[in-house]
């Protein structure tokens, strides 16, 4: 039988030497195909080689079945996603019914995606609060990845860095009261819309959210009584500008069998936050995207000054802020009158990056001045909150309130455990 679309000839030959190794010859394969044997011979040697099909999908007259055998498929290797049948015209005034089946071949990776285990992980409440207590600050991670004409994935994300601070806040237990990640934690460089998106940017977001979303679970797990707070930077407000500026009246729907929850196209959602009460702050710029806590304001930022300079710019009101984006570690004092007139000190703090810094991640200059580090913070008993700056020095090594910790790449587990080929 002859396929109802064509088939390049690369495909044909791909086809048939399949059939070959099958043990048919030439003639009932170019019989099977609809072409004659010389064309069935010559394309094998052009194009077949002896390999499997190359192509990804088939559609053709006959059953399942049919199709099957007559490529001689693996059923486990393909999927029928279409069958149709119909009534024609037969000789002599009969009627008979024709079928057609169109298959896929099966994607190993995109299935073992759908085979996640996420867990369900709420919040635990504290069950008595430490008169001191600690908040831990994790700036931009940038997680993205530059992908090579064979696939792999560079991520522009430090995964050590990024593991230390896990440790840290292992390390901080139930003194923990709250993370804060400054925004930018994903870098979202395929969404971009005001700079080129070069081909390696392709096909990078659903890895980047499976691995922030797995990340953002070992965080759960490691401070299960902590607030986690994500705040929406620059870089997580492209996918939500994509959704306004392309597809405004679906941007900020819920689904119609939760109208009290979060947009459907929102990231808390498409992100699973609920399931490890994880909040998410946004949007970018907005007040919903800033979080009040201990009497500092925590925001991602939109000043960046030269290097040591813009911490400056972020003594402008009387009270403290600590912010991202800058990708620098930066601290600054002021003592300024409060309400009654007596001096009261506040500090603007911004805590580096965890991303990589050898110019990996796109920007618009060819060498970062940046450092990785994270934040302490320690609210002591009289309400005093103390900002500790923490660098993560090569290696994914960083000194946590004396303790010597060293990050180390989870790539092995993350796979395993997201069934994603990173
Ligand atoms: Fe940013
Ligand atoms: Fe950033």
């Amino acid at each position: 039988m002859r396929s109802l679309v064509s088939l390049t000839e690369h495909e044909i030959g791909a086809t048939v030497a399949t059939l070959k190794a099958s043990g048919l010859s030439f003639a009932q394969i170019g019989k099977r195909l609809g072409i004659s044997k010389q064309k069935a011979h010559r394309l094998m040697h052009k194009y077949g080689g002896g390999k499997q099909p190359t192509m990804h999908v088939i559609d053709e007259i006959g059953t399942p079945a049919e199709v099957l055998q007559r490529h001689n498929l693996n059923p486990a290797e393909w999927r029928a996603v279409r069958f149709s049948e119909w009534e024609a015209q037969a000789k002599h005034g009969k009627i008979k019914t024709l079928t057609s089946t169109r298959f896929e071949r099966i994607d190993p990776a995109a299935e073992a995606m759908q085979q996640i285990a996420w867990q369900v992980r709420p919040r635990k409440p504290f069950t008595t609060l430490p008169a001191q207590q600690h908040a831990l600050v994790v700036p931009d991670s940038q997680i993205g990845y530059s992908r090579s004409l064979s696939e792999q994935l560079t991520p522009y994300h430090d995964r050590q860095a990024l593991d230390v601070c896990l440790q840290a806040a292992k390390l901080l237990g139930d003194k923990l009261a709250f993370i804060y990640f400054c925004g930018d934690m994903l870098d979202c460089a395929e969404s971009t819309r005001k700079f080129s998106k070069p081909a390696s940017t392709q096909r990078t977001m659903w890895p980047a959210m499976l691995e922030w979303r797995w990340l953002l679970e070992q965080f759960r797990i490691a401070a299960p009584h902590a607030l986690l707070c994500w705040a929406e930077g620059n870089h997580e407000g492209r996918i939500r500008r994509t959704l306004v500026d392309s597809v405004p009246e679906l941007a900020d729907l819920p689904p119609a069998d939760d109208p009290d929850g979060s947009p459907l196209l929102s990231m808390q959602r498409m992100m699973g936050l609920d399931s490890i009460d994880v909040q998410y702050l946004g949007p970018y710029g907005s007040k919903a995207g800033e979080l009040h806590r201990w009497g500092i304001r925590f925001h991602h930022g939109d000043k960046v000054g030269k290097a040591g300079a813009t911490a400056g710019k972020y003594l402008n009101e009387r009270t403290s802020q600590i912010y991202g984006h800058v990708h620098r570690m930066e601290q600054a004092w002021s003592t300024k009158p409060g309400a009654d007139g007596q001096p009261v000190d506040i500090f603007s703090a911004t805590f580096g990056c965890t991303c990589h810094t050898d110019g990996r991640v796109p920007s618009n200059k060819p060498h970062h001045n940046w450092q990785q580090g994270m934040g302490i913070l320690t609210r002591c008993s009289d309400g005093w909150v103390e900002p500790t700056p923490v660098r993560i020095r090569a290696g994914g090594r960083a000194t946590v309130l004396g303790t010597e910790l060293c990050g180390s790449d989870y790539v092995e587990r993350l796979r395993a455990e997201t069934n994603y080929p990173y």
